[in-house]
């Protein structure tokens, strides 16, 4: 069995390729994934962060390795994760337009019962320093089960409380609030599959920075619309672990597998902070939204 990198209350770090590890994993394991796969868009080309002019150069793991390869890549990870996930078990992929299409296609190479596409608009997405394209502000999440015919997990109640919660956190200076979530998410109506959430506050970067880390509210849905209490959540690539820690929030179980050590250990800070914080108190319940969690998951009290 591969080794373990880190243990705590129930959540696991493995260091490691995905693709061999997962094979180590029995079948019908996990009752959802979230993955967040590498998009191979690190091109050598630059964009705008802060003002800044920066490289696209997010790390050697997100370089292409032409169309074919990175097709059979995708093929390959979405196949051994479709074993290690129970039937009625679901899975999550986040991606651009580098990577999304191929991803959307290996699911159904891999007979994956498509549920929704989501686009997660970002309503603070860094300016196009071309002027040559139309500013990229959005990614998209597929969400899918895997047998035909069983029954998944959907927590439309949780939503609507997720919802009211997250409301009352716009008004932070720090997310740079405008109205596109108001405008988007109609208060009192069903939540559509167009999400505004803003990308990740400087607060969730204070122990380092993560190239592609995810927004905790981004995860915090995921995890209370497609999970219930005490399941078991994999994320193949899990980098700074942000699947992880609202899995935690929420009393889930957790398994995150990279190839990279220092995202482990960036995983592990931001872990035990929020175990602290938490303390000896239960996971949260939907409709808590304690303050040191607003805007983020590892603010203080
Ligand atoms: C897009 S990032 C995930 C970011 C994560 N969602 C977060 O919030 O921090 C993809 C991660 O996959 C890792 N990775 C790339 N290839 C991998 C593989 N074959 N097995 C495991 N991890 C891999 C990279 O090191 C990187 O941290």
């Amino acid at each position: 069995m591969a080794k373990l990198y880190y243990n705590k209350d129930n959540f696991k770090l493995y260091l490691g390729d995905s693709l061999e590890l997962l094979q180590q994993f029995p079948e019908n394991h996990f009752d959802m994934i979230f993955a967040d796969p590498p998009y191979f868009l690190s091109n050598g080309s630059f964009t705008c962060q802060n003002g800044k002019m920066v490289s696209v150069k997010k790390g050697d793991w997100d370089l292409g390795n032409g169309l074919k390869k990175n097709f059979e890549f995708h093929l390959d990870w979405i196949r051994a994760c479709k074993r290690v996930l129970k039937p009625h078990g679901t899975i999550w992929i986040s991606g651009t337009y580098h990577s999304v299409y191929q991803c959307g296609f290996a699911l159904q190479v891999a007979k994956f019962r498509i549920l929704n596409d989501v686009a997660w608009f970002k309503p603070n997405a860094s300016p196009n320093l071309s002027c040559r394209f139309f500013t990229a502000s959005h990614e998209t999440l597929i969400w899918a089960r895997k047998d035909e015919k069983a029954k998944h997990t959907f927590n439309y109640k949780d939503i609507v409380d997720w919802d009211n919660n997250y409301r009352k956190t716009l008004k932070c200076v720090e997310c740079k609030a405008d109205n596109s979530y108001e405008l988007l998410h109609e208060k009192g109506k069903q939540m559509r599959s167009v999400w505004a959430i803003t990308t990740p506050q400087k607060i969730e970067k204070r122990f380092g920075k993560h190239p592609t880390q995810k927004p905790a509210e981004l995860l915090k849905r995921i995890v209370l619309a497609s999970t219930n209490k005490g399941d078991l959540i994999l994320d193949p690539f899990t980098g700074s672990s942000t699947t992880g820690l609202a899995a935690h929030l929420y009393g889930r179980r957790f398994v995150g597998i990279d190839t990279e050590k220092k995202y482990l250990d960036l995983s592990i800070k931001r872990f035990e902070e929020l175990a602290k914080n938490m303390g000896n108190k239960p996971s949260r319940e939907s409709h808590e939204v304690p303050q040191f969690l607003q805007g983020g998951l590892e603010m203080q009290n």
